[in-house]
């Protein structure tokens, strides 16, 4: 197990700068899951620290040691990749075993420990089947056990699971998480599934065009987003997004007059789809809107709607559809569930003082 740092650490290639520099600490035994869009600089990241891509700058270090010189086997990191590249033609106590061959282990123990490993991701019983003879969720599972033999002090997952069915998903994330834990390995998850960064990590680091945007616990992205981007990327349906202008400590909403201790200057308000209630038109303090579409989600209903302030999504708890196409609708927007962001610098605003009046 290790503390992992990065320091200013940054990779390009000619002009393309995959990870603008960059500095994270992770733990001893933690899990982090690293949350992005396609694009953004994941998988360079991991593949930094295993030591399949050198940095271009910047310092990584394992507990403390300056590993950046550090050839890959010897660095005793486990990486499951994007794809599971599992050797075909091998069986799957071949194929776990494989990496102990290189660190020299004894065959007879190299055995031991593959169907020691296999056992614990429950593929015991498949150890003399080849990958074509397996499912995806099982191949999976043979994937995370080769990372795990060498019982490495850092172990990657890059989007483990993007292959497998969303039952198969939400079994794999308890089971993974379960394991890490077991073995106290300090792991990196990279995923663009919020859901499984969410209930599978300590903490989130959540990255944009190969920078941090933000790290931390799922409450501090979602009710503390410091920008727009983490904002709008955190949270499905997403959060509505309105242009507006604080002038003079006021706020002028179409509906609304709102004092705030925000600066003058041009803001982006945000509020999330289940905060914005929905009731009987004209009410004082409410936002008129028309319902253009009800979109049921099974447990929760979506209303998109059109207002002063342009589209709003409304997100109601349960499946009873209390509005339809074409209702004229009055929408709350408590102040306390608003984000105020600047427009300029896309960062929010962290103490926007909203009151009414
Ligand atoms: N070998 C390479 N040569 C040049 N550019 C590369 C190389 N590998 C990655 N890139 C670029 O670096 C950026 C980050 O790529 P990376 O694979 O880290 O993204 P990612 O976040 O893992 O995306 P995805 O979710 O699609 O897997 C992209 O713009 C990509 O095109
Ligand atoms: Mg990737």
């Amino acid at each position: 197990m290790a503390r992992i740092e990065l320091s200013s650490v940054t990779k390009s290639w000619g002009d393309v700068v995959a990870v603008e520099p960059t500095d994270l600490v992770i733990d001893d035994g933690e899990l982090v899951a690293i949350l992005g869009p396609s694009g953004c600089g994941k998988s360079t990241t991991l593949f930094m620290l295993a030591g399949i891509y050198a940095p271009s700058g910047g310092e990584l270090r394992f507990d403390g040691a300056v590993v950046n010189e550090v050839e890959a086997r010897h660095r005793n990191v486990g990486i499951v990749f994007q794809s599971y590249a599992l050797y075909p033609h091998m069986n799957v106590r071949r194929n776990i075993m494989f990496p102990l061959k290189f660190k020299g282990v004894p065959a007879a123990e190299a055995r031991r420990r593959a169907e020691e490993t296999a056992r614990l991701v429950q593929v015991g019983e498949l150890l003399d089947r080849t990958p074509a003879q397996m499912s995806g969720g099982q191949q999976q599972r043979v994937a995370l056990a080769r990372a795990l033999v060498k019982e490495p002090q850092l172990l990657l997952l890059d989007e483990p699971l993007s292959n497998l069915d969303a039952t198969l998903r939400l079994s794999m994330r308890s089971e993974i998480r379960r394991l890490q834990r077991q073995l106290g390995v300090t792991t990196i998850l990279v995923t663009h599934d919020q859901v499984e960064a969410t209930t599978m990590a300590d903490r989130i680091v959540c990255m944009s065009k190969g920078r941090i945007e933000q790290v931390g616990s799922v409450d501090d992205l979602f009710l503390r987003p410091k920008s727009l981007f983490v904002a709008s990327f955190i949270g499905a349906p997403p959060i509505n997004l309105v242009d507006a202008r604080a002038e003079g400590g006021r706020l002028a909403l179409p509906h609304q007059a709102v004092g705030t201790k925000a600066g003058d200057g041009d803001v982006v308000i945000g509020i999330r789809p289940e905060n914005v209630a929905l009731g009987a038109p004209d009410r004082e303090g409410c936002l008129a809107a028309t319902v253009l579409q009800v979109e049921p989600m099974g447990r929760e209903t979506l209303y998109v709607l059109d207002s002063a302030l342009g589209r709003l999504h409304a997100l109601e708890h349960g499946a009873q559809r209390r509005f339809r196409d074409g209702d004229r609708v009055g929408c709350e927007l408590p102040l306390s569930a608003m984000l105020l962001f600047d427009r300029q610098s896309g960062l929010r605003i962290e103490e926007p003082g909203l009151a009414a009046g």
